[in-house]
């Protein structure tokens, strides 16, 4: 019996428009670190998709590094970076926003379905000792969008809480590891998810939809990306052969690709809930993008398991599912006969 994979989109390979790309850039020299035609192109495309002529892109190797350096410019040592507290760069990063912030802190914050609230924000603010030394200074909100739960921020909600950090001084950095899953979830533009919404930097996911090795921050504002320069470089995340990552992300975010590969990984998840939701599965939050986690016994898993699904254990009692751009819509029907079978 074939596997069918369902733990992560990272697990899913490389869209051969992606290798296309690469291979037509790799004809005769170039200029290294970003003095290529293919980096310089880059911006214009994307100042073409975010509608904002005035934002700088820079191509970096992951997603960790993406938010960890993009926050290091935005927040200073002593400074907190508010997020929510299932955030990925406050779990799952291993503090690389605090190594490579000085010292920066992320903060966690309570908020409904994995989402930030105006009132967690007011809290935070409300409890902070602003001006005293001995405490760290907000100086950063961070939304992760969607959520590393699935969920997404709605429009309203972003411009919500942009508002709120921004009144108190404070810039707001979008953690868009799967942005193009969130865009297609909510139907709208990227400017409207980002810089229309109050959004001064997004870290722009790629290698999770089809992309090889390039990953992106999208700055909106002109003295965090002075800095980001430097902190680039010293980090270690300027390529020499850069044109192969600006490429990459050019062919991505050209043609909508990126969202067409979105939309086969999101569609696919509706399906799949869709199927478990009449087996009768429950969910610990309604999915909206291409992650479901779902309430299962611990034999009910290993059955799961035994009959060639691959997915993660996240907690006692539930399983995480993740679709990509290569899930099938025959692996969808095939999940669901075997769990069918497993019930
Ligand atoms: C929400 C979120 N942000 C950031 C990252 C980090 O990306 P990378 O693994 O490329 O460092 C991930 C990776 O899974 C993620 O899920």
């Amino acid at each position: 019996m074939s596997p069918i994979e369902l733990r992560s989109d990272n697990a899913a390979g490389v869209a051969p428009e992606i290798l296309q790309a690469i291979e037509a850039a790799n004809s005769g020299s170039a200029l290294a670190y970003g003095g290529d035609a293919w980096s310089v192109r880059l911006q214009a495309v994307a100042a073409e998709v975010f509608e904002q002529a005035d934002l700088t892109v820079f191509p970096v190797l992951t997603g960790t590094a993406a938010n960890a350096i993009a926050l290091s410019a935005m927040c200073p040592p002593w400074g907190a970076v508010l997020c929510h507290e299932t955030a990925h760069i406050l779990r799952s990063e291993g503090g690389a926003t605090s190594m490579f912030g000085g010292g920066a802190v992320m903060r966690g914050l309570p908020g409904n379905n994995f989402l930030l609230e105006a009132a967690s924000l007011e809290a935070a603010f409300a409890s902070t000792r602003w001006g005293d030394p001995h405490h760290s200074q907000p100086a950063v909100v961070s939304l992760t969008n969607p959520t590393d739960f699935g969920t997404v921020y709605p429009l309203a909600r972003l411009a919500e809480l942009s508002r709120c950090a921004h009144e108190q001084g404070l810039l707001v950095h979008m953690d868009g590891a799967r942005l193009a899953n969130a865009l297609v979830s909510l139907g709208c533009s990227p400017a409207a998810l980002t810089w229309q919404a109050g959004v001064d930097v997004v870290t722009l996911g790629a290698t999770k939809n089809g992309v090889m090795t390039a990953d992106a921050i999208v700055c909106f504002n002109a003295e965090v990306a002075k800095t980001l320069t430097y902190r680039l470089k010293r980090a270690g995340q300027v390529a020499s052969k850069m044109r192969f990552q600006a490429v990459q992300l050019q062919a991505y975010l050209n043609q909508g690709r990126w969202l067409t590969w979105a939309s086969q990984a999101n569609n696919a998840m509706q399906a799949l809930v869709r199927g478990l939701q009449a087996q009768g599965a429950t969910f610990v939050v309604t999915p909206q993008a291409n992650m479901a986690f779902v309430r299962v016994t611990d034999d009910m898993a290993d059955r799961l398991q035994a009959a060639g699904l691959l997915f993660y254990r996240t907690a006692p009692g539930v399983i995480r599912l993740v679709t990509s751009f290569q899930t099938t819509p025959v692996d969808i029907e095939e999940t669901l006969v075997r769990w069918q079978q497993c019930l």
